[in-house]
């Protein structure tokens, strides 16, 4: 069933429930956030296509909504590829009808310093972790301005939020872009009745780290703030889903860390001065359990 438009022009201020009977694509829900998501997504009501690069995850992850009596379909998608996109949302569409919510989590993560990150790597972040939410949107837009209704949700980051990610800096450039694209996008669709929101989250318990690739020997990843506390997968999922249904446009998994940006956009030289000395006493922003 697909998303009428009953929202006024202020939409997103309006809390509409945005799950039940509602479908949903997540690109990259086969594992960790984009699984407990999609299922998330599931428990409220959605019928949701798991679409990942690894087939027996998303399988896994319908399998999981299955046993919990919700509705869900695998597809094997690689978000680097215009084409694979394209089939399937196409596919999509045709297994669970026009699609209500897109969501955008897919995304790899690395290591290294900057001058060790060679151009091809430059072009895999932006090409996974950026031109591939623009590659579904340019699917699913036109369709939903049409409709005047739908919701397009991308995974962004703290590390595109504000500076301190240097030993990951392809990473955090693709993530602020993600935050650009999206923040201007609901500026341009809101009025036209199509919600967007940011899913930005801070520190999360999983195990993405294990598999990134590294290009500096092991630098370690510093943090976006030592008074941050991790958060779980399970938290994660159900703070994106209250944050649709409260309408809001960015949401992030802290909200303490707004403080942090605050401050960087008070003074971001000061800020950048403040960070330097930070990492030179060894305080490097490392999140607690
Ligand atoms: N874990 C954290 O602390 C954290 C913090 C900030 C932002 N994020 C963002 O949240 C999202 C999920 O993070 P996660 O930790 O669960 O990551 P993850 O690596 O565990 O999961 C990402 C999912 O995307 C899939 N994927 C990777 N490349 C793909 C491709 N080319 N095509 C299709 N699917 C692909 C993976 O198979 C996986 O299922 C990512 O966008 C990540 O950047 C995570």
């Amino acid at each position: 069933m697909s998303m009428q438009n009953n929202e006024p022009a202020a939409a997103g201020r309006n809390p509409m429930p945005p799950f039940e009977h509602r479908t949903a694509l997540i690109y990259g829900s086969g594992r960790n956030i984009g699984r407990e998501i999609a299922r998330e997504f599931a428990r409220r009501g959605a019928r949701v296509a798991v679409a990942d690069i690894d087939l027996a995850a998303a399988n896994e992850t319908v399998r999981l909504i299955a046993e919990a009596g919700g509705d869900a379909t695998a597809l094997q998608c690689d978000v680097m590829s215009n084409e694979s996109v394209r089939e399937t949302a196409a596919e999509a569409e045709r297994r669970i009808g026009a699609i209500d919510i897109l969501m955008n989590n897919a995304g790899i993560l690395h290591s290294g310093n900057p001058e060790d990150f060679p151009m091809a790597e430059w072009e895999r972040m932006i090409s996974c972790n950026l031109l591939a939410m623009v590659r579904s949107i340019e699917f699913f837009m036109p369709k939903m301005i049409a409709r005047g209704s739908g919701y397009i949700v991308n995974t962004a980051s703290f590390a595109g939020l504000y500076p301190y990610a240097i030993n990951r800096i392809p990473y955090a450039v693709s993530k602020a872009g993600v935050l650009s694209l999206t923040e201007n996008l609901a500026i341009y669709l809101l009025p036209k009745g199509v919600r967007v929101s940011c899913l930005c989250p801070g520190p999360v318990m999983t195990d993405s780290p294990n598999s990134m690739k590294t290009f500096s020997g092991n630098v370690g990843l510093v943090g976006p703030g030592s008074h941050l506390r991790i958060k779980s997968q399970v938290e994660t999922a159900k703070i994106l889903a209250d944050g649709m249904c409260a309408g809001r446009i960015v949401i992030p998994t802290h909200e303490e860390g707004l403080e942090t940006l605050r401050q960087h956009a008070a003074s971001p030289d000061e800020f950048i001065r403040a960070k330097i000395e930070a990492f030179s006493r060894g305080d490097h922003g490392k999140p607690s359990l």
